[in-house]
């Protein structure tokens, strides 16, 4: 491809925008990984990592994309044959299934729509009949759907049933974007990934560790050795990993965390809350539909927006890359061609989503989409609104 000159606008939900602090601090010598060096580093982010989890328990990195986190997290606490309750909120959480399935588990399936989030009252219902359940998994944000699961919801599910199951989150496109709090809502295993909300490049996994999980992983049979997580959390105590790693991206997580840290969580958040409710105010001007069906579940991190019936996504999001150079995410597995997905997660202001959504409405137009040419201007009321009120 020729050279395009200006910057790249890569809206998908994950990987995000890099940040140029980010990238000038993986810009750096790689040092001895068991030096004292690597050790005060490695010290730094996994006490770092603490904060941005809300929890005063471990944290393991591995040197792994989110799906080996979501590997992980499994191995470490399950035996085979063990039984799982799991929510069809999205294609993640299909796929998390299918890994658990693999792994010689027993999934209980929840069927959904795909346009909401997982059910309290049927998780209720089922761990009253199900003593036998050893762990429930929730993708916290459906990154397939842009549909936000309520977890401290399903945690008061488990309790009300009186049940001992473990609570297994994934965090991937909400951690660092969506309020999340690890301790606080009773979750046992959080999973994360760097490539989203915490503005890396893809590379990193991470699980958030409750003394719960600690104690399952002691009797847990499932077969392990990479993931591990005993080895890791030994080499951990001193700063170090029990192999080699991945310590470029560990300079960059460090300068990210700052960056999470100088802005405030709660602004972070607010930020997102923010950019989510003009992305959906441009949609519903245009005439389209966001897919999410109930308010409650609208993701902050991104939003997938249903096509009218005879026009496929791809040729809008063909669109958008060829004449304004903005990436959407694309429709996955049972509404592929059906949504686009438009990421406001991450790096973001709000001249970025205003700028995300003129590609948008520019490429409905060449892709000759019904619609009105409304959304823009919807999104830039919003942002003078919120701005003239001092924001938040
Ligand atoms: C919610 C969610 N879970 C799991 C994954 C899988 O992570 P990875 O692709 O980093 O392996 C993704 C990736 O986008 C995701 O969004």
């Amino acid at each position: 491809m020729s050279f395009r000159s200006g910057r790249h606008f890569l809206q998908i939900p994950g990987p995000t925008n890099v940040p140029d602090r980010v990238l000038r601090a993986i810009d750096r010598p790689t040092i001895d990984h068991r030096g004292p060096e690597f050790a005060q580093l490695g010290l730094e982010v996994l006490d770092g990592l603490r904060h941005v989890f809300r929890t005063d328990g471990p944290v393991v990195v591995y040197p792994s994309s989110g799906t080996g986190a979501w590997e992980a997290a499994l191995v470490n606490t399950l035996s085979p044959g063990d039984r799982v309750l799991a929510f069809e909120t999205g294609h993640f959480a299909t796929l998390w299934r299918a890994m658990a399935e693999r792994l010689g588990l027993e999934v209980v399936w929840v069927a959904g729509d795909w346009r909401h989030g997982a059910d309290p009252e049927r998780a209720e219902a089922i761990l009253r009949e199900d003593a036998a359940i050893a762990a429930v998994m929730v993708v916290h944000n459906e990154t397939s759907t842009g549909v936000t699961s309520r977890v401290p919801e399903i945690r008061d599910a488990i309790d009300a049933a009186g049940h001992d199951a473990l609570l297994l989150v994934d965090t991937i496109s909400s951690l660092g974007s969506i309020d999340y709090r690890h301790d606080e809502w009773g979750v046992d295993v959080t999973v994360g990934g760097s490539q989203k909300g915490l503005m890396l490049p893809p590379g990193l996994g991470f699980n958030a560790l409750s003394d719960k999980a600690l104690a399952a992983a002691r009797q847990a049979r499932l077969p392990k050795s990479y993931f591990g997580w005993e080895e890791m959390l030994s080499a951990n105590k001193e700063g170090f990993f029990p192999y080699t790693p991945a310590t470029n991206l560990l300079y960059g997580l460090a300068e990210a965390i700052d960056m999470l840290h100088e802005e405030g969580l709660a602004r972070v958040f607010a930020r997102h809350d923010r950019h989510a409710e003009a992305v959906r105010r441009a949609v519903r001007a245009w005439g389209l539909e966001v897919l999410c069906r109930d308010a409650k579940y609208y993701s902050s991190s991104l939003t997938a927006v249903l096509m009218p019936a005879g026009h496929n996504a791809d040729a809008l999001r063909n669109a958008a890359l060829e004449s304004f150079d903005v990436s959407l995410g694309t429709g996955l597995s049972k509404v592929a061609g059906k949504v686009f997905r438009i990421g406001h997660l991450g790096d973001t202001n709000d001249l970025t989503i205003i700028a995300t959504l003129a590609g948008v409405e520019m490429a409905l137009a060449l892709a000759n989409v019904p619609h009105k040419a409304a959304g823009v201007a919807a999104a830039m009321a919003y942002f003078t609104e919120k701005a003239k009120a001092g924001r938040g």
